[in-house]
């Protein structure tokens, strides 16, 4: 099985990753596969992020199996979507907490209040292939508990909707 492990950055993925790692899963985190192999695009100068090749990355993932870990593994062209949540006010700290500058710290809150990567995931993939987990409130162990009952099927993830906190804002 293919596992987009996905979500905006500081939502967790890294911390999860390395978690499932060590209790036996398969990890491919998509940016040192993409580095390693020179699938490198170009810079976007603007978000000072490194821009992809999604095609050879695609071509990686119908080789592989197992989970697939970065913010665009939903683009590709995996059985089943899980993205990471956070609020948008603790993903806020987060990512002051990693160095961000203001300009892509309010990219990423205003992309999570949005639900973004959910949208994105859910128009390529379908409602019934893509899963939440909320991440706010839990330790970075139970939120692995949480990916793995999903991929197990075990249960079905719950939908986050932070139009609240973006009412707030006004
Ligand atoms: N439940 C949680 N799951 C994952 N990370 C959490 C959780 N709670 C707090 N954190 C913290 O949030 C940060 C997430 O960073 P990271 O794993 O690098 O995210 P990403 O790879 O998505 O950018 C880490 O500092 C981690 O310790
Ligand atoms: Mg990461």
């Amino acid at each position: 099985m293919k596992i987009a492990l996905t979500g905006t950055p500081g939502t967790g993925k890294s911390t999860i990753s390395r978690i499932l790692e060590k209790r036996g899963f398969r990890v491919h985190r998509l940016d040192e596969v993409a580095r390693e192999r020179a699938w490198i695009l170009g810079v976007d100068e603007e978000r000072g992020s490194l821009i992809v090749d999604l095609e050879r990355l695609g071509e990686y993932v119908r080789e592989n199996e197992g989970i697939f870990v970065a913010h665009y593994s939903h683009l590709l062209p995996v059985d089943l979507v899980i993205v990471l949540r956070t609020h948008p006010e603790v993903l806020r700290r987060r990512l002051e907490a990693r160095g961000f500058d203001e300009a892509k710290i309010r990219e990423n809150v205003e992309a999570e209040a949005m639900s973004l990567i959910t949208s994105e995931a859910i128009e390529l993939h379908g409602r019934e292939r893509v899963q939440e987990v909320d991440t706010t409130n839990l330790d970075p162990a139970t939120a692995a508990d949480e990916v793995v009952a999903i991929i197990k099927g075990r249960r079905p993830g719950a939908w986050v909707d932070w139009t609240e906190v973006i009412l707030g804002w006004y």
